[in-house]
């Protein structure tokens, strides 16, 4: 399926990558999206940064990478997003989000998306002993409530090399693009 705004421009889709074992193959998702005949966008929380080869996936998207917030008075170096995938979604920033809590760049943009209607989709990256804490099941639900899709990984065991082979980076354009308002 292809997405495509009314003006024929590429749809932008911002992907937030949190500090996870597999956020080094978030090459993966942007390959695919840009398959799908989207633009990518990529923010890191500032953990997230350090697990990224910065260089190649900016020379991948087009767009420097996001991390900070930009300084009063600076121009906004990505446009607006017409749908946002946060993937790898870590215990503490769907924890936070849920939470309305805003102090990094990601969560600021995640936080809003909600009031701005932004399609979103989050593909969990966590194993069982966080998944096992309550703050992380009540925050699943507070975000479904609030329209955010899920990804399907189940967690893996702890302290076991984590699961990236089950990890389904094409799971995130396929759960949005049934969601976005396609333009004629
Ligand atoms: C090598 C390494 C791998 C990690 N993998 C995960 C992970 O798979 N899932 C997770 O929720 N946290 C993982 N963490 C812990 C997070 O990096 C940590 O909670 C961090 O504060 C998350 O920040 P963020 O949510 O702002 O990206 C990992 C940490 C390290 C050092």
């Amino acid at each position: 399926m292809t997405v495509q705004n009314a003006d024929d421009k590429k749809p932008l889709l911002y992907v937030v990558v949190c500090a996870a074992g597999v956020a080094g193959d978030v090459c993966k998702l942007i390959t695919h999206a840009q398959e799908r005949h989207w633009d990518v966008g990529v923010i890191a929380t500032p953990q997230g940064l350090g697990f990224l080869d910065a260089e190649a996936i900016e020379s991948q998207t087009g767009y420097p990478i996001r991390s900070a917030w930009r300084t009063p008075g600076e121009t906004r170096p990505l446009p607006p997003a017409d749908a946002i995938a946060v993937a790898p979604a870590t215990f503490n920033t769907i924890n936070k989000w849920a939470a309305g809590i805003s102090d990094t760049l990601a969560l600021g943009i995640l936080c809003e998306a909600y009031g701005m209607g932004i399609p979103t989709v989050a593909l969990p990256y966590l194993n069982a002993a966080q998944a096992a804490h309550p703050a992380y099941q009540r925050s699943l639900r507070q975000l479904r409530e609030m329209g955010v899709l899920i990804g399907s990984y189940e967690p893996h065991r702890p302290k076991a090399g984590g699961g990236a082979d089950r990890f389904c980076w094409t799971e995130a354009i396929d759960i949005l693009e049934p969601r976005i308002t396609r333009g004629v």
